[in-house]
């Protein structure tokens, strides 16, 4: 009797749950989807507006309510993002010139930042990491290195890049390197040719590979993604790239590359700019639903997440205006039927997913293979003020040092003329 008593009441209660989760609004049942799984985003530009707006003088700005940006504390938090990857960015203009150094400092920028709000910043370096530091209710917080010209055809610095913390590079921006061409090429403003990665391209990926540093193939010509694709061992990602066929605009992914990105089990993190959505200056939250959706549809449920690129752009699209946005997005996905389970995936699983392969790589690599040697062979790179490799007594030749001296030459002869 008792027992039949407890039944009911048992019965009662989840009647009532049933019911209960029936009338939440998609945007609560958004919410509790998001409190549950944390929100990974793949590319957010806030370190780029600190060096541009304030020279990355962290005490000229307060970020729990800073509103020229897209991102700040309270928006981040109202937007429920469990995660972030942090974008060191570096305009291709440093290229063969500081950019190594640039890249340190944003780098810096982002460490100094995490540090500032412990409340609010925990770093993780691992899939796992990221997983804890959602559960203790901050943000966790991880570095991508935006640009392979930041590496400066370096393996070495690669290695280091990963020492401070990197967890992914992107392998161009839009410049070609030595070694990896931009998507620029497909566009047609560069001329095509290659075949995507060099030689010492392919030992890039392998390293990152070694290391444990995810391949990040948004920007790079198709080419360049489809060489790196057979390259890596490891799943790849695209940290904020959209959909081709929805956008004609090169940034974007096309659908055989969706393809062969499910194949190679990576992800692509939808980039949330106007121009890579509608192909407009101005585009919608539905509009960014859609390219989900055909992502979703071609490379699978398993293969898709969020890159905004936040603070990379203008205006954001109508209805995903800021940070503070994504339950809406999400919304919107529940109200298009997509099951919570495949929702889960978008927000997170997948990266994580991908993240805990690319590791899982890494220490099988590691048993086998020793840190790269793989040099770039000189002629490849511009020479503008570099030493020689190994030589000690070389000059470092310089062609503004050469122009300098011509031009001195010159002036002198002129007046003793
Ligand atoms: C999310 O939900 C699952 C299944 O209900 C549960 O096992 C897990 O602990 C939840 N995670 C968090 C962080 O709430
Ligand atoms: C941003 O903040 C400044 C100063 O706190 C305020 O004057 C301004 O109205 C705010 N702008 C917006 C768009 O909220
Ligand atoms: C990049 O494209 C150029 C032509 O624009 C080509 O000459 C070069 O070989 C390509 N690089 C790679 C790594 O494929
Ligand atoms: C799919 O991936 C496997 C290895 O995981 C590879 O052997 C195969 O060639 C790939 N197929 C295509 C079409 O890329
Ligand atoms: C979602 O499913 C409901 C119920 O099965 C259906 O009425 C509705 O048309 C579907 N919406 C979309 C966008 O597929
Ligand atoms: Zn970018």
């Amino acid at each position: 009797m008792a027992l039949e008593c407890w039944n009911m009441l048992l019965m009662l209660l989840m009647l009532g749950f049933v019911r209960h989760t029936a009338m939440l609004s998609f945007r609560q049942r958004a919410e509790l989807l998001m409190k549950n799984t944390s929100l990974i985003d793949g590319h957010n530009d806030l370190p780029w507006q600190l060096m541009k707006r304030v020279r990355n003088d962290l005490s000229a700005v307060d970020l729990n309510t800073w509103n020229v940006t897209q991102t700040n504390l309270q928006k981040l938090r109202d937007g429920l993002v469990g995660a972030q990857f942090w974008v060191a960015y570096v305009s291709c203009a440093a290229q063969n010139k500081d950019a190594v150094r640039r890249t340190l400092e944003q780098i810096d920028v982002i460490k100094r930042m995490i540090e500032m709000f412990p409340e609010d910043f925990h770093p993780a370096t691992t899939a796992d990491g990221i997983v804890q530091v959602f559960r203790s209710g901050k943000i966790a917080s991880l570095i991508g290195v935006e640009g392979g010209h930041g590496i400066d055809s370096s393996l070495a610095t690669l290695r280091m890049f990963y020492e401070l913390g990197v967890r992914y590079l992107t392998l161009t921006h839009v410049c070609n390197t030595p070694w990896a061409n931009s998507s620029r090429v497909d566009s047609g403003l560069v001329k095509p040719g290659g075949q995507g990665l060099s030689h010492f391209g392919k030992e890039v990926v392998k390293e990152m590979n070694r290391l444990g540093m995810l391949v990040d193939l948004s920007h790079v010509s198709k080419d360049t993604a489809l060489a790196a694709l057979d390259v890596s061992a490891a799943p790849v990602i695209f940290s904020h790239s959209s959909a081709f066929t929805l956008c004609k605009n090169y940034r974007n992914v096309q659908d055989h590359v969706l393809r062969k990105l499910a194949n190679n089990s990576g992800i692509v993190m939808v980039n949330f700019y106007p121009k890579f959505i509608s192909c407009e200056e101005t585009a919608t939250l539905s509009e960014v639903a859609d390219h989900l959706d055909h992502i979703r549809r071609v490379a699978g449920p398993d293969h898709v997440g969020i890159g905004s690129d936040f603070d990379g752009f203008g205006r954001g699209p109508v209805g995903l205006e800021d940070v503070s946005k994504y339950p809406d997005l999400i919304a919107e996905l529940l109200k298009r039927n997509w099951t919570e389970i495949d929702i889960k995936k978008l927000l997170g699983l997948n990266i994580l997913r991908v993240f805990k392969k690319a590791e899982e790589v890494s220490k099988q690599l590691q048993k086998t293979n020793k840190p790269s040697n793989a040099v770039i062979s000189q002629d490849k790179v511009q020479r503008t003020c570099r030493t020689f490799l190994g030589s000690l007594s070389a000059a470092p030749l310089c062609t503004s040092h050469i122009i300098n001296t011509v031009m001195i030459i010159v002036s002198l002869l002129i007046i003793t003329l």
